[in-house]
């Protein structure tokens, strides 16, 4: 039993990466599923497509109520929808930081505000967003990107004291480098990226990158009536990268 069965999810950024593998995994656990996406076009198979900008609150209102016609209801949000920015805090310009902070931390906020009407009416209401180790971690070049998860992680424990009276849970899980189109997008612009992709992956204790699928697993556990005494919490998907302090590998 996967804990999900007949459950009703809504996924921002449904439409790829961590998003779509969060979407296969709860059809394959017996959930319907809404992913919704500025382009939903790579959205799994068996779920509801819809096209939905985390900046827009019109628009996710919209999106919200489309996928509860739809599916009889809303019982689980995920948060997925995000998009990265590189480099130090002297890097990155106003425009940048407002862009970013606007998608990663308040359309999290947006897409549950959103959702909170149907998950109030929810016998199994969850929320799960994806924070990430560089909101722990100090990680090079990831200043803005940094702060931006730094202050999903937050909003989560906030959100799930708010919410635990009402009986609904909000949880976030924290990947490492996962193997996503995110990631391939990010290589694409280094100077060597096979060397660099090596890199990332020598970083995790586990020696490789994290699968979207691994991440998609935690997301639907946390969802899940079995994680029905988990909420405010961080669970960390990350190749082991946050708890463990390896000996340094002898250098060739
Ligand atoms: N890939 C990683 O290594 C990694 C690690 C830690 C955390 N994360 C987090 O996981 C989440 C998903 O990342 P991914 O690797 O699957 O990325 P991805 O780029 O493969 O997928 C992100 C999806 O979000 C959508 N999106 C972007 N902006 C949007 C907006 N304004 N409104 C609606 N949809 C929007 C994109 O269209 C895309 O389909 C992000 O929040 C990211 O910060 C990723």
């Amino acid at each position: 039993m996967s804990g999900v069965e007949g459950l009703v999810a809504v996924v921002t950024g449904g439409g790829s990466g961590i998003g779509r593998a969060c979407g296969e995994a709860f059809l394959a656990g017996g959930a319907r599923v809404a992913a919704l996406d500025l382009d939903p076009s790579g959205a799994p198979a068996g779920a509801l497509a819809v096209v939905a900008d985390v900046a827009d609150s019109a628009a996710l209102d919209r999106a919200m109520a489309t996928a509860a016609d739809a599916h009889g209801g809303i019982d689980v949000l995920v948060n997925s929808a995000g998009i990265s920015a590189v480099g130090p805090v002297e890097a990155n310009g106003d425009d940048e930081w407002q862009r970013v902070l606007d998608v990663n931390v308040v359309g999290v906020a947006r897409a549950s505000r959103a959702a909170l009407p149907y998950l109030r009416r929810s016998a199994a209401g969850a929320i799960v967003n994806l924070s990430s180790i560089a909101a722990t971690a100090g990680l090079v070049q990831r200043a803005l990107y940094s702060a931006s998860k730094g202050a999903v992680h937050a909003l989560t424990l906030a959100m799930a004291a708010d919410l635990v009276g009402e009986g609904i849970r909000v949880n976030c899980v924290a990947p490492g480098t996962v193997d996503t189109p995110w990631v391939a997008r990010l290589l694409s612009n280094v100077e060597d990226p096979a060397g660099e992709k090596a890199r990332l992956a020598a970083r995790q204790p586990t020696g490789r990158l994290v699968a979207a699928a691994e991440v998609a697993a935690a997301v639907v556990y946390l969802s899940s009536r079995s994680a029905g005494g988990v909420t405010g919490t961080a669970l960390p998907v990350d190749g082991g990268m946050s708890g463990l302090r390896l000996p340094p590998r002898p250098r060739a």
